[in-house]
């Protein structure tokens, strides 16, 4: 029988060792960006934003290609909304969300996934694919893991 590896388990076995490494919280982030992008083949962009206290959401590390959305305002696009209704966003088919900030045509599903600290979110990562319906339950529930795993980088 040829069993498709445990990508899930993989990647969390990665961010434990991450995570508990010596070194600089930034080098951290990007190598959880890194980790996230190399070990699942659907998730094309992974990055994090951080909240800001003038209400925006400033990108911090990411994996992929370079942004135009380096700010973004509460409550605009995907990664404002989230933060607002303070829950994960499934998008499925992008092309279907009024709200969106797009950051490439070639996306076309993402997943917006909060980072609670101390009752407040302070972050969130942030994963783009460029296939549609790219983000289950599962993905979902691994991403609110590895969310509470990180609360401790910001
Ligand atoms: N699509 C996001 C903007 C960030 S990019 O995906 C990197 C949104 O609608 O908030």
């Amino acid at each position: 029988m040829n069993e498709k590896p445990d990508f899930y388990k993989i990647a969390s076995n990665e961010i434990d060792k991450i995570l508990s490494g010596n070194y600089a919280k930034e080098e951290k982030l990007k190598a959880l960006c890194d980790c996230l992008a190399h070990n699942f083949e659907l998730y094309d962009w992974v990055g994090f934003y951080r909240v800001r206290e003038d209400d925006t959401l400033e990108l911090g590390p990411f994996t992929g290609e370079p942004t135009e959305h380096k700010k973004i305002p509460m409550g605009k696009g995907v990664c404002g909304r989230a933060f607002l209704e303070k829950k994960t966003l499934v998008i499925g088919k992008v092309e279907n969300e009024e709200n969106y900030l797009s950051c490439s045509p070639k996306v076309k599903s993402e997943i917006v996934v909060p980072i609670y600290k101390n009752g407040g979110i302070v972050a969130e990562i942030d994963i783009d694919s460029h296939h549609e319906n790219a983000f289950d339950e599962k993905d979902r529930k691994f991403l609110e893991i590895t969310a509470e795993k990180t609360s401790s980088l910001f």
